[in-house]
């Protein structure tokens, strides 16, 4: 219970967000199962898990492709969240007109393009994808990423495909979708504790 008063105040309707939003927590995905040994990734999936976590572009000591998707950097798994939620360029726009991202707050020309990086945990539901929902479906998203985006003043050095791409083929991204794919909690979706309430 609330102690003090009744008075609804913008700290205290702040406080009660983010109290409730803290208990939307998403644990029981493939992805969380296979990590617990309580499920086996098919081996599309397993391809595209080690695509995630594996460095891309190229290597230049030996003059051939990583292999990877060089996603983990950004999106980590270390920590299970699937985003560091730090400010990155991802490259996706070279000149930043209609929105510069953090360079909006901070004033500072090198934090233009720069967005925060958000967990890809139920990234299958939620298209259309980046702050401006640019693109309709994870198909889009593989092409950028796989094109290692635009480059820029400010492009992230963990966008280690700027400027040549990652050299994915079709395979792989049939393998990397299928291991987003396994990020889907459906328990966590349907939680009446998250439906509307007014509904
Ligand atoms: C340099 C850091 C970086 C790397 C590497 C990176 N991302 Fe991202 N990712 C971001 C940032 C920053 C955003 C948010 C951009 C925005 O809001 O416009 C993002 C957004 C996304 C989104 C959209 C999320 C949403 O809810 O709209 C998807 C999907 C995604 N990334 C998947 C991937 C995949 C798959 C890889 C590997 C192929 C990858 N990312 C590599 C930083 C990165």
């Amino acid at each position: 219970m609330l102690s003090g008063t009744n008075e609804i105040t913008q700290e205290r309707a702040a406080k009660a967000m983010a109290s409730f939003l803290r208990t939307m927590i998403s644990a029981d995905s493939k992805f969380d199962r296979e990590r617990i040994g309580e499920y086996t990734f098919t081996p599309l999936e397993d391809a595209g898990f080690n695509l995630f976590i594996t460095e891309g572009g190229m290597n230049a000591n030996t003059g051939q492709p990583w292999g990877g998707a060089d996603c983990f950097h950004c999106h980590g798994h270390g920590g299970m969240q699937m985003g560091d939620y730090l400010m990155h360029n991802n490259g996706l726009d070279q000149h930043f007109f209609n929105d510069p991202g953090l360079a909006a707050i901070t004033g500072n020309p090198l934090d233009s393009g720069r967005f925060k990086t958000p967990s890809l945990r139920n990234i299958e539901l939620t298209a259309p994808y980046m702050h401006d929902g640019r693109f309709t479906d994870l198909h889009g998203v593989f092409l950028h990423y796989n094109s290692g985006g635009v480059v820029s003043t400010t492009i992230d050095p963990f966008m280690e495909g700027a400027g040549g791409g990652l050299f994915l083929d079709d395979l792989d991204e049939l393998a990397l979708i299928a291991f987003l794919k396994t990020l889907t909690d459906t328990s966590f979706v349907n939680n009446p504790a998250f439906s509307d309430p007014f509904n």
